[in-house]
């Protein structure tokens, strides 16, 4: 029997007071299987780590399980460090583990909250590494019939904040666990333009380390005291026909060049163009420092978010003929994702 109305406020980093009819911990399949089993027959379910990508828009008329399937395993071969993680581990824990064991490559994408579950879903990328460049596979378990699968990253589909696991492996299956290889002779990745300095000095991969916890601690909330979603929309893509036209007006507009003559320009820009840092709707807020985060300033509801994001959107939309895509799960709808 189900009956209890839980507060999602602690298992979600917008920390927005909305309820769930049911939240459990999920430390092991046995309670996974029992816990699908059980809403099958009446609830709805979702499969969440730590919620760091997520806004519950309402009310959840179903069960929220929280993976906290952990576990970390490392063997090695002549030239690569083998990692396998389970999803329920928080992936800045991961990245810690491995440095402590002098195992290099993860220390770029230190400091992204959320769990190495999460990690391949929106291929989570950060100054200049994204998780498809270590990974080597994605163990996930379908929830049809029990069975582990293993997907090889060449078959994952990874894109920019995208893989086949919101697509295809989105219903009815969850990420269990996810290989990861790094190779033994290290080589640091400065081609973001923040280590523009630092190329040409002895560089280690704790300094990288050092420097990102830095950056990050200077332009983002901290997470246990501010609510956020970490970036709320996308950076987009277009054609790199259309820059040219933007150089005209705006000389400094950053962009990043991608495939195929596109280019990817940066939605904190665009935003912070607009004059909306700082900009407010009831408790929600465009972060003063990085436009591109929306935060809980206080006691936020989702609908302060969501109308904040709609207003940003359409700014961005009249000012610049450019559409900002939502990065995070927006859940409430007809309690899908
Ligand atoms: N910028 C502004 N104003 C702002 C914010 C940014 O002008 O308010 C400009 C910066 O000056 C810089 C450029 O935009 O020239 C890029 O800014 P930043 O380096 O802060 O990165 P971002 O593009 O805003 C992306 C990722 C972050 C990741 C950083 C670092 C996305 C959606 N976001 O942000 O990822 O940490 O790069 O590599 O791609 C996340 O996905 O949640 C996330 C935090």
């Amino acid at each position: 029997m189900i009956h209890a109305n839980q507060s999602l406020k602690k298992f979600h980093t917008f920390k927005i007071n909305t309820y769930a009819k049911k939240i459990i911990i999920i430390k092991n399949i046995h309670t996974l299987i029992k816990t699908w089993n059980m809403c099958q027959k009446k609830h709805s379910f979702i499969f969440l780590g730590e919620g760091s990508n997520t806004l519950f828009s309402k009310y959840y008329n179903g069960i929220v399980a929280i993976n906290k399937i952990s576990g970390i395993t490392i063997s090695e071969n002549d030239k690569n460090w083998l990692i396998n993680a389970k999803g329920g581990v928080k992936w800045h824990d991961l990245v810690v583990h491995t440095l402590k064991l002098g195992i290099y490559g993860l220390e770029n994408l230190a400091f992204i909250p959320g769990t190495v579950g999460a990690a391949p879903i929106q291929n989570i990328g950060a100054y200049g590494v994204e998780f498809k460049d270590v990974c080597e596979y994605v163990e996930i378990f379908s929830l049809i019939n029990f069975n582990k699968i293993k997907i090889q990253a060449k078959h994952c589909m990874f894109k920019y904040r995208n893989s086949i696991f919101k697509k295809i492996y989105c219903y009815n299956h969850i990420i269990l666990s996810v290989g990861i290889k790094l190779k033994k002779i290290w080589i640091p990745n400065t081609n973001h333009l923040l280590f523009q300095k630092s190329r040409n000095k002895h560089i280690t991969a704790l300094k990288i380390f050092n420097y990102i916890k830095k950056i990050r601690r200077e332009k983002l909330p901290n997470l246990k005291k501010i609510g956020n979603a970490g970036s709320f929309f996308k950076n987009p893509i277009i054609k790199k026909k259309y820059i040219e036209k933007l150089f005209y007006k705006y000389k400094n507009i950053p962009y990043y060049p991608e495939k195929n003559n596109f280019v990817k320009l940066s939605a904190g820009w665009l935003i912070e163009k607009c004059k909306l840092k700082g900009y407010s709707v009831g408790g929600a807020q465009v972060y003063k420092k990085q436009a591109l985060i929306l935060i809980n300033r206080h006691n936020s509801t989702a609908r302060d978010i969501l109308t904040l994001a709609e207003i940003i959107q359409k700014k961005v939309k009249e000012k610049f003929n450019i559409f900002l895509e939502k990065e995070i799960n927006i859940i409430g709808k007809n309690n899908v994702l």
